[in-house]
């Protein structure tokens, strides 16, 4: 029985906090697998039982090997992790594939060579293919779970338009897009909207806003010399300053309840609705098991009222990715021929190095 509040994703019930596996394999500088095996051992033990994994997170499935590695040396965990892996990507091009249903099926194959008897249970495509109408996508995951490639089909860094697109022809059992305090422009909220109303799980990546409002960066020289998180606008000069000064903010708001700001800001997350579920990453277990424990934190209507009064008067400054990724971002299906084909080779280019990222 887990230790927190649950809900159920692909008919198996999961942690209201999950865990992002992102950093373990795909890093400036990735830790080693006793140190990744102790995090992920944390999260399922604090009850954070759903993982987010991809098949882009570092070379050659590396995110996906890893999870294969750790299952092994850990059977007893097989049947306790949900798994939830975003894939349809096709990593030498840099380009979303979900409307070319050989392509995936082999990509499907391969992780299950990797993961043998440990069945996906949600697969989805990472983002949108700019070639494929979303109705096709879609008819294509329905195919191949009926193939029996996975048990439940997802949605990603997708809109409510889309969403609604996607619904009428492939029963969407999560979706996974961004969601914290620092990100809460419209397509965000109507896609919250939608997960409310249809009662589908909302898995919201990047909750504490790649670290910042965990308050690991107060300047600039915090991150890593190769950081890739120094392309992103919220990172750069006077956007970086004002962020750090927001989250000072929220820091005296969590003071004020006895909390973290991690805790607050993933508190906050599962009290948007009963369907929210925040998946943090860390590679540390008293983290992991911290930021899992932010789910039994309960906000008065007073301390709701002055965290939403704070985040509506007080935006992030700077877009989510950089300017050249905006296009894939919760972006309707209207991303066509050529215009898609020069996206795509501006974000190639952009993409020479490991590990600059699309996610
Ligand atoms: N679908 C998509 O396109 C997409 C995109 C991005 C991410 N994701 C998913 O979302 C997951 C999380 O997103 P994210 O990795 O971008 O960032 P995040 O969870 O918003 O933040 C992670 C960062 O916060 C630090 N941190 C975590 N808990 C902390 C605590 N209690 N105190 C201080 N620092 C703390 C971590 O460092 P330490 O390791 O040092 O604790 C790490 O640097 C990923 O793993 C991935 O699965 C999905």
């Amino acid at each position: 029985m887990s230790i927190i509040p649950t809900l159920k994703i692909a008919g198996k019930n999961v942690g209201r906090v999950g865990y992002g596996l992102m950093q373990l394999t795909w890093a400036d500088q990735p830790p080693s697998q006793e140190v990744s095996f102790a995090a992920m051992k944390a999260a399922v033990d604090a009850g954070a039982n759903c993982w987010s994994s991809a098949t882009i997170y570092g070379p050659d499935n590396a995110n996906v090997r890893l999870i294969a590695a750790f299952l092994k040396k850990y059977p007893e965990y097989k049947e306790k992790v949900v798994l939830v892996i975003k894939g349809c990507h096709d990593q030498g091009a840099w380009l979303p594939k979900g409307g070319d249903i050989d392509f995936v099926r082999r990509e499907l194959k391969e992780l299950k060579e990797i993961l043998g008897d440990k069945k996906i249970d949600v697969y989805l495509p990472a983002r949108l293919d700019p070639n494929a109408s979303v109705e096709k996508v879609f008819q294509n995951m329905v195919t191949l779970q009926k193939e029996g490639h996975f048990t439940a089909i997802g949605a990603g860094e997708i809109n409510a338009e889309s969403l609604e697109r996607a619904a009428k022809v492939a029963p969407i059992s999560l979706v996974e897009n961004e969601l914290s305090l620092f990100t809460q422009d419209e397509p965000i909220r109507k896609v919250l909207d939608w997960s409310t109303k249809n009662q589908i799980p909302y898995f919201a990546y990047s909750p504490l806003g790649h670290g910042f409002l965990a308050g690991r960066w107060k300047s600039i020289e915090d991150l890593p010399e190769n950081s890739r998180l120094k392309s992103f606008p919220w990172f750069q000069g006077e956007a970086f300053e004002n962020n750090v000064k927001l989250v000072e903010r929220l820091d005296v708001i969590a003071k004020k309840k006895g909390v973290t700001t991690s805790q607050l800001a993933l508190a906050w997350i599962t009290q948007l609705s009963p369907y929210t579920l925040p998946i943090p990453a860390s590679t540390k277990p008293d983290r992991v098991r911290a930021n899992t424990e932010s789910v039994n934190i309960k906000f008065t209507p007073e301390e709701l009222d002055e965290i939403n009064t704070f985040v509506a008067n007080n935006k992030a400054v700077g877009d989510r990715y950089p300017k050249h990724l905006l296009p894939f971002l919760v972006s309707p299906s209207t991303i066509q021929g050529i215009e898609c084909w020069l996206l795509t080779a501006t974000t190639a280019d952009a993409m020479n190095e490991p590990n600059r990222c699309l996610f």
